[in-house]
């Protein structure tokens, strides 16, 4: 349904609709902003350097890329990668939705403030960055997009401390790093 979506105008745009890549039996799901040009051209999220990066932090968490979830709030890459506006975000909700259902996992991942508004972790004005909040009954961490990260390495600290207390709520334990 995803593939031939024509709900809102970012389909205009699109080479490929961005669904998913990952397990559908994960513990542990990520959900970014919307696919960028090398996601919209190949058809899977993450896969450009906030993605090469994002990978890297998965794996400093002790979990292997494939036996997580990566997807997005929106499955079509905005123009000039920009934001999703709000009414683009509400038309691809329900896929998320669904998503998150489908998998269930025991902790979800918001990178960055859009992926946490439209889970409803974040509060115009507020901290959000570092706090639980909790989707349909499941905790969600929001913390800062790898794409940010790149931008401001400074960030990298706080962001896994994050990712540190996402291990730690799942009752795991840090791979001895290398
Ligand atoms: N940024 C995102 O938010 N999602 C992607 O899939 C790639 C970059």
């Amino acid at each position: 349904e995803a593939k031939t979506c024509t709900r809102c105008r970012l389909h205009e745009g699109r080479t490929n609709s961005v669904f998913a890549r990952g397990s559908e039996t994960a513990s542990l799901v990520f959900v970014g902003e919307g696919p960028g040009f090398h996601e919209d051209q190949q058809g899977l999220p993450f896969v450009g350097n906030a993605g090469q990066l994002l990978d890297r932090m998965i794996t400093a968490m002790g979990f292997d890329p494939a036996e997580v979830y990566i997807c997005n709030v929106v499955k079509c890459r905005p123009p000039d990668n920009r934001t999703p506006n709000p009414d683009e975000a509400a038309e691809c909700l329900p896929y998320l939705r669904a998503q998150l259902e489908v998998v269930a996992p025991e902790v979800i991942v918001a990178l960055g403030r859009c992926a946490a508004e439209n889970l409803g972790v974040a509060e115009p004005g507020r901290r959000w960055r570092g706090e639980w909040g909790t989707w349909e009954g499941i905790r969600v961490m929001p913390t800062y997009h790898p794409a940010y990260l790149l931008r401001n390495p400074e960030n990298k600290r706080v962001v896994w401390q994050d990712l540190q207390a996402v291990v730690k709520a799942m009752g795991r334990e840090l791979p001895a790093r290398s």
